[in-house]
């Protein structure tokens, strides 16, 4: 017998039953089996179970939710598990797409985000009311890469009575996986580092089937499913996965000690480095001295300062998204974070000169080499 290696990549939003009564079975989920892709489809459920397995080895009981986009899982989530009346505490500075689904989207239905410092526990603990339902956080906050106390956040959450939620997108489980650590649900935009490679969309929801259930039922009726061809190129991706991420990671951690001290750059922001604020946390979090591929530099000049310096990258690509190949560079307050206002971008310590580097697999000297010329064309 034979089975193939690659993951088959079954093309149908429909299946045919052999009886009528299998198909009612099936659809009233009393037995398993596919019956339209927007609900399951095999190909998204073996991606989904993939990132199962590495978010908790050897876990079966932790399953995973495949969604057609990062913000798909993240609103589905949030939906799934929040009422009218119920509050959120969530970072100040989170992605921007999360922070207008929090401030503009979830306020319509009654949900009341309370956007704080959440790496500041006692801050957590006071903003804590009966209706706390839920804490929200990044494993390594974008673009800011301030890294929570997640055990502590769990202990708050529970005693609350609520769910810790972590986006785990800049650290894929190959640096940390917050479930080990108190967290009830993660979530990933599988975009960036599980695909890889730039050419594919989707996320993910994983946890136990308790607190996995209400965000199955918001993804199918909200329809945030993943297409079986976006759910092959993720599954491939995941092969190389442990190798991308230690590779990038390597690699971030040197540009990141070079570029501190240059005279263009007010500040460099990495978990890896002893002045970041959280580089403890880190250390007792992520696994094997990985820090993560992200890299946060406040340029002097402000907001032009950080564009002429964007403007001036030759090997780096002036691009969205992250966690790919690619070495990629944005600047947070005109692009990934446009949604916030000056009082906003404040509030979650980004910067008018904050730019995001997401470094990709290229040669470390010629990345170093081209933010060093692009550094100097600014000083
Ligand atoms: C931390 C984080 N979470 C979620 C998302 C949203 O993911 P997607 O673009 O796949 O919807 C992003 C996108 O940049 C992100 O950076």
């Amino acid at each position: 017998m034979s089975r193939p290696l690659g993951l088959p990549v079954v093309r149908s939003s429909a299946f045919a039953f052999d009886n009528s009564h299998d198909y009612s079975e099936v659809l009233g989920g009393r037995k398993s089996g596919y019956s339209y892709s927007r609900i399951d489809n095999p190909t998204a459920v073996a991606f989904a179970a993939a990132v199962a397995a590495l978010e908790a080895p050897g876990c079966d009981d932790v399953g995973a939710e495949p969604f057609g986009s990062g913000m798909a899982a993240i609103s589905a989530t949030l939906l799934g598990h929040l009422e009218a009346g119920d509050e959120v505490i969530a970072p100040a500075g989170c992605y921007g797409g999360t922070w207008s689904l929090l401030t503009r989207w979830l306020p319509r239905w009654g949900i009341h985000p309370v956007l704080i410092d959440i790496t500041d526990a006692a801050a957590v603990r006071a903003a804590v009311t009966p209706r706390t339902r839920m804490i929200y956080a990044e494993t390594i906050a974008n673009p800011t890469l301030t890294v929570p106390d997640l055990p502590t956040l769990a202990q708050i959450a529970h005693q609350a009575g609520g769910r810790l939620v972590v986006d785990s997108t800049f650290a894929t489980p190959v640096i940390c996986r917050p479930l080990e650590h108190g967290a009830d649900l993660v979530l990933h935009s599988a975009t960036k580092f599980f695909g890889g490679h730039a050419d594919a969309t989707g996320g993910v929801a994983i946890g136990r089937s308790e607190h996995l259930g209400p965000v199955r039922e918001a993804r199918i009726d909200l329809g945030g499913c993943l297409a079986p061809d976006e759910a092959f190129l993720l599954h491939r991706g995941l092969q190389t996965l442990a190798l991308r991420v230690a590779r990038q990671c390597a690699t971030a951690a040197v540009l990141a000690d070079k570029l501190a001290g240059h005279p263009t750059v007010a500040r460099v922001r990495y978990p890896g480095l002893p002045s970041h604020p959280q580089h403890g946390t880190a250390r007792a979090l992520f696994h094997d001295g990985l820090f993560g591929s992200l890299i946060t530099v406040d340029v002097h000049g402000g907001r032009t300062g950080a564009m002429a310096f964007c403007d001036a990258l030759r090997t780096v690509a002036i691009a969205t998204s992250l966690g790919s190949v690619h070495s990629k560079v944005s600047h947070a307050a005109s692009t990934t974070h446009r949604q916030l206002d000056d009082t906003a971008l404040a509030a979650a310590g980004i910067s008018p000169g904050q730019v995001r580097l997401s470094v990709g697999v290229e040669d470390p000297e010629e990345l170093l080499a081209d933010l060093r010329q692009a550094f100097d064309a600014g000083s």
